[in-house]
């Protein structure tokens, strides 16, 4: 198949260009390297730098284009926060401005990375995706308007579409970013570097991180399924665990002595994300491979940051 990726040289874009190369498919990535960095690239991806936003460059990369991953977007919570309208340009009206260059190509399929932050606090864990939706920033608000414009107008034009509410994904080459979507990579970073780690809050919300590889994989099945109307599915790790325990962790498999200092809580936040992992595994046969304190370990011997 011939398939674009949106923010393909992204972290998990770039992670999802490579398997689907590995297995045969023509991969095209568009990504305007806000974030992205094409040495993730392996030979065979053919990159092309631009954004979203540009519709002649949309026109041209989307013909005969089978199937088109969607994965460009601002992703920094807190960034989110003290510029929501930037947000909203990239992440929502650069998703309508995708999905009408789709419609004009006549694209038949369409992924998107949408987030699990957009539950927002839910007292029912673990989390499934008929939960309604508390988005507690404006990143996770304009995940959950891409995911409407995505269902509504994909239904109108039928287009097929596939939604995917990936939980914190981690991995090596995961960039550290100014916001707690990157705390793995940065109390590795801590840990080895032999300061604090800085935990946000009293260290007991939880989070379920998820695998790269684990992501790439649902990401994959969802190119060879048969969606209903408004398919939307978790993707995580199906466990969640403390920030405190998650430190703990860290310390304990870098043989670090740094120790954890807190500081007050920040806004965006969300105190307990639990994925509901039954969808994904009847949809899409779903099943993760890659536990926490093997994905740390993957992390600390492939990372080049880190070993
Ligand atoms: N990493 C996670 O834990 C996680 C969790 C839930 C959802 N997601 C979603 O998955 C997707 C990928 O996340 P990631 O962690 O790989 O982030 P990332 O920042 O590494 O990747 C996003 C990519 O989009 C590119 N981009 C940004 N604006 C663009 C534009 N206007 N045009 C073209 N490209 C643009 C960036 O350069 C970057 O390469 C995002 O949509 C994110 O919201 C990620």
């Amino acid at each position: 198949m011939r398939i674009l990726i949106t923010g393909g040289a992204g972290f998990i874009g770039s992670a999802l260009a490579n398997a689907l190369v590995a297995d045969q498919h023509e991969v095209l990535v568009l990504d305007d390297l806000s974030a992205g960095d094409p040495s993730r690239l392996g030979p065979g991806v053919l990159f092309h730098r631009g954004s979203i936003t540009d519709r002649p460059k949309l026109w041209t990369l989307l013909q005969g284009v089978d199937c088109v991953y969607h994965l460009a977007a601002r992703v920094v919570v807190a960034e989110s926060i003290l510029y929501p309208r930037e947000y909203n340009d990239v992440n929502v009206s650069g998703t309508v401005a995708l999905l009408e260059a789709m419609r004009d190509v006549g694209i038949p399929r369409l992924v998107f990375a949408s987030s699990g932050a957009l539950y927002g606090n839910q007292e029912h864990q673990p989390i499934a995706e008929m939960a309604r939706p508390d988005p507690l920033s404006p990143y996770a608000v304009s995940k959950l308007a891409a995911e409407h414009y995505i269902q509504t107008i994909g239904a109108l034009w039928g287009t097929k579409t596939i939604v995917l509410r990936i939980f914190n994904a981690y991995g090596p080459g995961q960039p550290i970013l100014p916001s707690n979507s990157s705390v793995i990579p940065l109390f590795i970073k801590q840990a080895l570097g032999g300061g604090s780690l800085v935990i946000f809050g009293a260290g007991d919300q939880t989070r379920d991180f998820v695998y790269v590889s684990d992501v790439v994989r649902a990401l994959v099945s969802a190119l060879h399924i048969d969606p209903p109307n408004r398919c939307i599915l978790n993707i995580g790790s199906g466990t969640e665990i403390t920030i405190n325990a998650l430190a703990r962790e860290i310390l304990t498999q870098t043989g670090s002595s740094s120790n954890t200092i807190y500081s007050p809580v920040r806004g965006g936040g969300v105190s307990r994300l639990h994925a509901d992992l039954t969808l994904a595994r009847r949809m899409l046969g779903y099943e993760p491979q890659v536990t926490l304190q093997e994905g740390l370990r993957r992390i600390l011997q492939e990372d080049p940051r880190f070993t």
